[in-house]
């Protein structure tokens, strides 16, 4: 069996770690019946933080394949990856694809293998925002749609699938592979010295990431942003790791210097530090969709400013609140969980440290 998976954006480092991990476990428990597996790399993201540091972070060895797509339009980003990953495919003809998460490498690569009659894998598959206005759910869509294995991390992306039709043989509830990354690292991540390097003591700063274009792409929405943030600088020292877009964007509105001096900005973390980071917060505040589902597993308060979440579990069982994009009443949610008021968490479902080892068994008995 022949299976390429397919890296592209940060978020995905993560989840194809434990999958390479389990593969290789596999292959020296079953020495006869080898996995052969080969790691593609669109280059979507490709500064050396955003990147690099991933795969030394996470023990990755070098992609087989380097793409180097870069930046542009979604056209232009999802076209070129296709044009490239095609010829991959024609030139080492795998078994399968497998894809992971929601960003634009991930429906450029399932759709170029399934036009080759290529059997896709989804890993993430049937979570739903429903809100088509995000690039990440056509993304999730269309992949599920292609897809032949539907790997799914919590209950609502079961039913989600039922909802669109797919056929039950199809789907498997594993529990989360980004979990299993987060509990694999645990000691190493106990070792940073991040929190030092930032000078604060755990639980006694809040540390925030934005990135999403409704919160980061108009000068107003950025205005209200630096704002809210100033604010939040009153009340404790706030971490802002910094994506390329929200920090391009900022410099294009001159708003970098109005941000307070309680207000750290930084460069992107690497993987170890980071989690390091979430781990000793007070309180997160986010856009992304990931770091609901880390806050989650490690208990933290977490404040997602988003109108929708993919991941309704966070919030139904976890420490997440869905605020919206409303600051004022994100100030307040914030004072809430800062004066004491915080909300109780459980862990969800099978995040239990073994969601990649279930894929490749399934992945095997098929
Ligand atoms: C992508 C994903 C998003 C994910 C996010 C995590 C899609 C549609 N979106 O969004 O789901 O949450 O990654 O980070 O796939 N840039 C750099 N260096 C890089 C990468 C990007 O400077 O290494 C800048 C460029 O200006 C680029 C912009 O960031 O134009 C946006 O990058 P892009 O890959 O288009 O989407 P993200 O916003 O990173």
């Amino acid at each position: 069996m022949k299976i390429i998976s397919v890296v592209g954006a940060r978020p995905n480092f993560m989840k194809v770690a434990p999958v390479y991990r389990a593969i290789n476990k596999h292959n020296i428990q079953n020495p006869l019946y080898k996995i052969e597996h080969l790691i593609c790399h669109t280059g979507q993201h490709y500064d050396e933080k955003m990147s690099k540091v991933f795969f030394e972070d996470l023990e990755l060895p070098k992609p087989d394949f380097y793409l180097g797509v870069g930046s542009g339009s979604h056209a232009e980003q999802t076209a070129k990856v296709m044009v490239e990953f095609e010829k991959i495919l024609l030139q080492e003809k795998p078994d399968f694809v497998l894809v992971v998460g929601d960003v634009n490498s991930t429906i450029a690569c399932s759709l170029t293998a399934k036009k080759l009659h290529i059997k896709v894998i989804h890993v993430e598959a049937g979570l739903r925002s429903f809100d088509m206005k995000m690039p990440e759910e056509v993304n999730r869509v269309l992949t599920d749609r292609i897809s032949d294995y539907l790997f799914v991390t919590e209950k609502s992306g079961l039913e989600n699938l039922k909802n669109e039709g797919v056929p039950d043989e199809k789907v498997f509830f594993v529990g989360n592979v980004m979990i299993d990354s987060l509990i694999y690292y645990q000691s190493k991540v106990g070792k940073s010295k991040i929190l030092q390097h930032f000078d604060v003591s755990p639980q006694s700063y809040i540390l925030v990431t934005l990135h999403r274009p409704s919160n980061v792409d108009t000068k107003e929405s950025l205005k209200r942003l630096v704002k809210f943030l100033n604010r939040l600088g009153e009340e404790r020292k706030v971490i802002f790791p910094i994506h390329p877009r929200t920090k391009n964007n900022l410099e294009r509105y001159s708003l970098s210097e109005s941000l307070s001096k309680s207000v750290i900005l930084s460069e992107p973390i690497g993987y170890i530090d980071f989690q390091a980071l979430i781990k000793n917060a007070e309180l997160i505040v986010t856009d992304s969709g990931g770091i609901q589902e880390e806050s989650t597993y490690l208990g933290v308060q977490c404040i997602t400013l988003r109108t929708s979440t993919e991941r309704p579990v966070t919030v139904e069982i976890g420490t997440n609140q869905l605020i919206g994009v409303d600051l004022e009443k994100a100030e307040i949610a914030c004072l809430d969980v800062l004066s004491g008021n915080k909300k109780e968490g459980k862990i969800p479902e099978l995040w239990d440290g073994m969601a990649a080892e279930r894929i490749v068994k399934k992945l095997v008995i098929n």
